[in-house]
């Protein structure tokens, strides 16, 4: 095993606002969320700033600034980006206490028919970026700090978008180890997996896909980008503090009864 952190929980965690009602359960924290643009990166930048985070959104398109968010243009597949953010946040803030992975793309292409320009596109968005924020940024980290990489219901169950899943999977595989190895440094690395989310991504993925979706939810309804805002606030804040290696799954229920969905979209016609 690596090197263990000496330092004794208490000690690695800040004020703990489930101790101390009232402050803002993320007071004095620097975030960085990725994909904060749109959908669930800008609802999830929004409601840890509410919490008392100075947060970091980044983004290929513009991010609204707001109260305690600052945007930043960056490409997450891009080293040079990355280490532009990181001197940004270093010179801004001196430390970095929390990250999430939020920015992705969808796809749309079946095994058969993924090229390598999509398959190599997603792979380098979605799997190698969270990679790269990671090693980039670890430096800024110290012990208590806390990562979030948004998974899928496509990393928990069988799913026909070929490039998109195995990205999924790959972060979902690259969250558990960095949960093993950083934990051994007193950072703590969860897996969030969203179901369908209504989000500018839903025009990428197909309506009828997502109305499939919504039919086999137990609460039959698609996601809201808030119904995930709380559990980042929580896994950005101390109370989280022994939550580490973690699969969340947010999904409506969705993934208990999913058995067999893909496969029907894919004789339905998928939604090409
Ligand atoms: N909406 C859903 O149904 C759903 C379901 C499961 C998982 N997810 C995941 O949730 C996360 C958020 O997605 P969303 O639903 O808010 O979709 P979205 O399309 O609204 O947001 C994704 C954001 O990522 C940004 N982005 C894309 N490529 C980027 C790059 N190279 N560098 C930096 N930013 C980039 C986009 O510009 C966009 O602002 C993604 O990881 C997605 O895979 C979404």
């Amino acid at each position: 095993m690596g090197e263990h952190s000496d330092r004794e929980p208490d000690e690695v965690r800040g004020p703990d606002s489930a101790l101390n009602p009232g402050r803002p359960r993320l007071a004095g924290k620097v975030v960085v969320v990725t994909g904060a643009g749109s959908g669930q990166g800008a609802a999830e930048a929004r409601a840890l700033a509410a919490e008392g985070a100075q947060v970091i959104g980044t983004d290929i398109k513009p991010v609204e600034g707001s109260d305690g968010v600052e945007g930043l243009e960056a490409d997450v597949s891009s080293a040079d980006d990355w280490r532009r953010v990181a001197a940004h946040v270093e010179k801004r803030f001196g430390r970095l206490d929390g990250l999430i992975n939020n920015g992705a793309v969808g796809s749309r292409s079946l095994l058969a028919d993924v090229g390598p320009a999509e398959w190599n596109q997603v792979l380098a968005v979605n799997l190698t970026g969270p990679m790269l924020a990671i090693t980039t940024l670890l430096p800024l980290m110290p012990a208590g700090a806390s990562i979030v990489n948004v998974c899928s219901t496509a990393s928990l169950v069988p799913h026909f978008k070929a490039a998109y899943t195995v990205s999924k999977w790959g972060l979902r595989g690259l969250s558990h180890l960095a949960a093993m190895e950083l934990g051994a440094r007193g950072i703590r690395v969860n897996a969030v997996h969203p179901g369908f989310v209504e989000t500018p991504i839903i025009d990428k993925l197909g309506r009828d896909f997502a109305d499939g979706h919504r039919s086999i939810t137990p609460l039959n309804r698609l996601g809201k980008p808030l119904d995930l805002a709380g559990l980042m606030i929580f896994l950005m804040s101390d109370e989280s503090a022994y939550v580490n290696g973690a699969d969340l799954v947010v999904d409506g229920g969705f993934s208990r009864t999913a058995a067999g969905f893909h496969q029907a979209m894919i004789a339905a016609g998928g939604n090409r």
